[in-house]
Parts: structure tokens; C-alpha cells; sequence
């Protein structure tokens, strides 16, 4: 039985049943089918996204805006609040209002936690969260277990290692919590001390009856079906100073790979990296970050034409 997708807010990823999670993946399959076929129907013709990126953005943004057009829309926006009244002295609020009135569908980002939860009240018309500070990327999180069924054919069962910025970073909270929608083996975070997961996404595991441990990243590798690598996020360290403690602390290179690494493990970046993944493991089998990253624009295209079809 189809969801309820209608007119529906995107703001966590917990927001979402394994059903429809399932649902959107099939709906971006047949997408992505259309898309290499060149006949994608333009069910989103006369609609008009807004794009309100108060934060930078390479794939979240271009890859909506590709979605949009891809779908018939239009879309406005801006790619930073520099360029908006908001530099002026307007509140994001009353940005929102204003985007409400002038278009069908908000996509948001912000460094503010709770960002997308107070547009999604304010505006009438559906809100996705496009990142909310160090909270919640749900839109990430449906590309990634997206790419994992199409390249592995399932999501439960498998060894998740997930490496990185597992506090502050977004994706790979959001990511974490996606598989407390399904059943996997068991999931190894490799992280420093200071950047282990959130103790309430932890807890959210626990309920789930996921069996998760710590390890170091030789080990993990090893073990893993899925290695999720995360850049370390300088820009929501509250000190710096800790930033500098940490900062270049794990490396995926393509000799610990051909070292530990089963032949089939795929290896997944939310992106952008900055060293984390070394770039001789780009031309590998194992690589399936840029996969990942194109994916965005089928898994955006579903999510679009089910909220707004
Ligand atoms: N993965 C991701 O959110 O990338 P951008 O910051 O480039 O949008």
C-alpha cells in the first residue's frame, strides 16, 4: 500500500517506516531508469521549488535543482544568506514566510539544529531538511541505504563499519539512525574518543536490537560489507583546538584495502572528503562514493514527485 506522501515534511530520517523507505527506493529506481532511458516524465511542470541554502552546498543543492528541472520544475533560491535580507537583519522565519507564499516546496539548510523543524511549522508548504547543523541530513541518509540495496541487493544482514566525525557529523548520524529501519549483522564505529556517536542515537540502536562495538579501522575494514567514511567536521567543533587533536586521525588508502578488504565491500562517502579517503582508492572496485553522490538526483526526483505529484 503506497504511503502517505502528499504535502509531507522531510525532517529526520526517523520520520520514515522501513516500508516507505522502501517504497521511495523504488520509486527511485524506476527514475534512474528513466533517466538513462532519456525519458523522464515532467510530472513537476509549472511547480516551483525554493532552494534556501543558508549553508554551503555542492551536492544537497545541485543535485535538488537537477531533481527539480529534470521533472519539469523551476526552482529560486540562493546558496548562501549572505546574498538575502537576512544579511539585512530579517529573521529566518520571516524568510520562510516569504518562500512559502512564492513556492510549492522548501529545501533547507542550515548550521542551525532545529532549523528545518521551525520552517516546516511556519510554512504551509512541504519542508525537507537539507541539513540542520551537526542534527539530522535525512535526504543523505535515503541516498546511502539507496545505494547500498542497489550495489549489495539488500540492507539487512551486512557488517556496517562507519568511520569519522560520528558527533557532529550529520550524515552520519542521519545514516546511523536509517539503520534502525532495518536489521543489519551488526555495526563497527571507528572513531576518536571525542567523536563517538551521540549518546541518544546510541540508545535509538539499542531499542532497535542492534548489536554495535568500537574498533580500530585495520579491524574494521576487515570485517566490514559497508564502509561508511565521514570527513571530520571542522566547522562544528566548538573549539578549535579539539579540531586540531583529531584532525587527520584516520586514512581508508587503497594498500589497507588491498590488505584487509573483502573483494566485495563497498566503500561510501557522504562527500565532500577532504583526506580521509586517499584518492588511488577512486579508480577501485570497491569505490561507490560517486555512485552515491549521483544517485542524489533519482532518490531526489522520487522524493520530489511523491510530495508534490
Ligand atoms: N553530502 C552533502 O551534503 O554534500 P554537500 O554538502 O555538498 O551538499
Amino acid at each position: 500500500m503506497e504511503g502517505n506522501w502528499r504535502g509531507r515534511d522531510v525532517i529526520s530520517i526517523l520520520d520514515f517506516t522501513r516500508e516507505e523507505l522502501e517504497e521511495l527506493f523504488k520509486h527511485a529506481e524506476s527514475m534512474k531508469k528513466s533517466l538513462e532511458e532519456g525519458r523522464v516524465e515532467k510530472k513537476l511542470k509549472g511547480r516551483i521549488i525554493a532552494l534556501a541554502f543558508f549553508e554551503p552546498s555542492t551536492r544537497t543543492r545541485l543535485s535538488f535543482e537537477t531533481a527539480a528541472k529534470r521533472l519539469g520544475a523551476d526552482t529560486i533560491g540562493f546558496s548562501s544568506g549572505f546574498s538575502t535580507s537576512v544579511e539585512k537583519g530579517e529573521t529566518i522565519a520571516d524568510t520562510i514566510r516569504m518562500l512559502d507564499s512564492y513556492a510549492d516546496a522548501i529545501v533547507i539548510r542550515s548550521k542551525y539544529e532545529g532549523s528545518a523543524l521551525l520552517a516546516a511549522e511556519i510554512a504551509g508548504k512541504p519542508v525537507i531538511n537539507g541539513g540542520d547543523g551537526k542534527q539530522h541530513h535525512p535526504t543523505q541518509a535515503m541516498i546511502d541505504l539507496y545505494t547500498v540495496r542497489e550495489l549489495k541487493g539488500r540492507i539487512d544482514g551486512l557488517v556496517y563499519a562507519i568511520v569519522g566525525d560520528l558527533r557532529y557529523g550529520r550524515a552520519a548520524t542521519s545514516f546511523i539512525l536509517a539503520l534502525t529501519r532495518y536489521q543489519p549483522e551488526s555495526v563497527i564505529f571507528v572513531s576518536p574518543p571525542q567523536l563517538k556517536p551521540r549518546p541518544e542515537v546510541l540508545m535509538l540502536l539499542e531499542e532497535a536490537g542492534i548489536r554495535y562495538s568500537y574498533a580500530r579501522l585495520e579491524d574494521a575494514v576487515e570485517a566490514a560489507d559497508v564502509l561508511y567514511v565521514t570527513r571530520i567536521q571542522k566547522e562544528r567543533f566548538p573549539d578549535p583546538a579539539e579540531y586540531e587533536k583529531v584532525k587527520g586521525s584516520y586514512r581508508v588508502t587503497r594498500s589497507l584495502l588491498e590488505e584487509k578488504a573483502k573483494r566485495e565491500l563497498k566503500v561510501l562517502h557522504p562527500l565532500p572528503r577532504v583526506d580521509e579517503i586517499t584518492h588511488d582508492v577512486d579508480d577501485t572496485e570497491w569505490q561507490a562514493y560517486f555512485t552515491q553522490a549521483a544517485n542524489g538526483v533519482p532518490v531526489r526526483m522520487a522524493l520530489l514527485s511523491l510530495i508534490l505529484g
